[in-house]
């Protein structure tokens, strides 16, 4: 009997299925991995090298010449990390995917690819604080200038571009506050201004947002978070064209904020289950949410999914799901009672970051904004009785049972 192999590279994210494109998570399970693998193997290796031999200077002068997607040197690639990045790009709909060491290393390795002294971007104000941070103290060491308006303020965004603006970024949902940003709106206007525009989208994922649908320029991830899903690794990805992000890839190989073929394999192992991951964690974050709404000790919710939340309806049309965030502020002001509901629990553990598996909990005074004065604090919307919730993937009860505890604790 013959035996038939079948060493067509099949990439799958050009699979069609009875002439349907695949669904995210057909996606994220085959997507961007070549059919047959090195030793037969269902899964991929790990490829632990820092640097590609060539069979002779024939084959590097080809190499260069044809631009081979091969490996040449480790800061440059990795067959690891174009496998997550083909997956990625297949799962957020777009041309490419740059993968970085970290979320960090993606957006300040996409704002120093694009932005030069003198340029001008625009942040909606709710936003990661590091990322904040770097453009205010970071870039503008490059005479890069950075305004930043209250977010969702799309006239008062539009009031601050000028001609030197290259950029107008905001997170959706925003990290801690869980608004709403209109994508359409928001696309709209960089597509008049003839601005570019990025959402980091690491709260929803394209699980619950599609960014790039709404036109959208670059998008961004801490695939730390969802995306590898398991508190164990750092990552961060900027989607979007090949043409736009040829630039990016080319800093990222100078600047070398790679990530290792180990932490990619990681990553793309657990992004095989991103889409059951999220259907647990929008699930959570909604049963957290409404409970959490009906308690006696709690004054607000900041959750998407809540009818009650000012952007439910946007939110709705925007997203598929809400996401595992749920911030909340307890009717008690001091900031020792929330630090008690904090101490008190024993399923969520006290960690920054969300996105994995383990749900977490904390108190952003606490944890980020301890060294900032009230007035600092208060400019930045955290109230010191403020609690952030990222549910992970346990059963609901448990969690909801276990803050129940945690909030009577409080009152005791
Ligand atoms: C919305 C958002 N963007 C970016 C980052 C940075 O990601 P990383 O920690 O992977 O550098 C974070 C981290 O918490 C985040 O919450």
């Amino acid at each position: 009997m013959a035996i038939v192999t079948r060493e067509k590279q099949v990439n799958s994210s050009t699979i069609q299925i009875n002439k349907q494109p695949p669904g995210l998570s057909t996606l994220s399970v085959h997507g961007g991995e070549l059919r047959q693998k090195a030793s037969h193997a269902l899964t991929d290796s790990i490829v632990c090298a820092s640097t590609y031999s060539f069979e002779n200077t024939d084959a590097v002068i080809e190499y260069i010449v044809q631009k081979q997607e091969r490996g040449e040197y480790g800061r440059y690639g990795n067959p690891n990390e174009r496998t997550v990045e083909k997956k990625l790009a297949a799962m957020e709909g777009t041309e490419r995917a740059v993968l970085f060491a970290s979320g960090m290393a993606a957006l300040t390795g996409l704002l120093m690819a694009k932005l030069n002294a003198g340029d001008e971007i625009i942040f909606f104000d709710e936003c990661y604080h590091r990322s904040r941070e770097f453009c205010a103290r970071d870039l503008a060491r490059f005479g890069v200038v950075t305004h930043q308006v209250k977010t969702g303020d799309f006239a008062a965004m539009e009031g601050a571009i000028n001609e030197r603006t290259k950029l107008l970024v905001s997170e959706s949902p925003t990290n801690p506050h869980l608004s709403i940003i209109d994508l359409e709106q928001f696309a709209a206007l960089g597509k008049r201004c003839n601005v570019e525009t990025l959402i980091d989208a690491t709260l929803a994922t394209p699980f619950n947002i599609r960014p790039v649908d709404y036109g959208i320029n670059y998008v961004l991830h801490s695939a730390t978070k969802y995306l590898g899903g398991h508190n164990d690794l750092l990552a961060g990805v900027v989607l979007g064209s090949a043409e736009s992000l040829a630039s990016v890839e080319r800093l990222r190989g100078i600047m070398g904020g790679i990530n290792s073929a180990h932490n990619c394999y990681l990553l793309q192992r657990g992004l095989k289950t991103f889409q059951l991951r999220m259907q647990r964690h929008n699930e959570n974050g909604l049963a957290i949410a409404k409970f959490l709404e009906t308690h006696p000790a709690v004054e607000h919710v900041y959750y998407p999914g809540l009818a009650s939340h000012p952007q439910h309806e946007l939110a709705s049309r925007m997203m598929k799901g809400f996401g595992g965030l749920v911030t909340f502020e307890l009717k008690a002001k001091e900031w020792t009672a929330a630090a008690r509901v904090v101490d008190a629990c024993r399923v969520f553990r006290i960690a920054p970051s969300l996105g994995g598996v383990e749900s977490l909990i904390e108190q952003p005074f606490v944890m980020s904004y301890f060294n900032l004065t009230a007035d600092e604090r208060k400019k930045f919307g955290i109230p010191d009785n403020m609690i952030r919730i990222a549910a992970g993937i346990e059963d609901s009860a448990d969690l909801i049972t276990d803050l129940e505890d945690a909030l009577e604790a409080q009152r005791a």
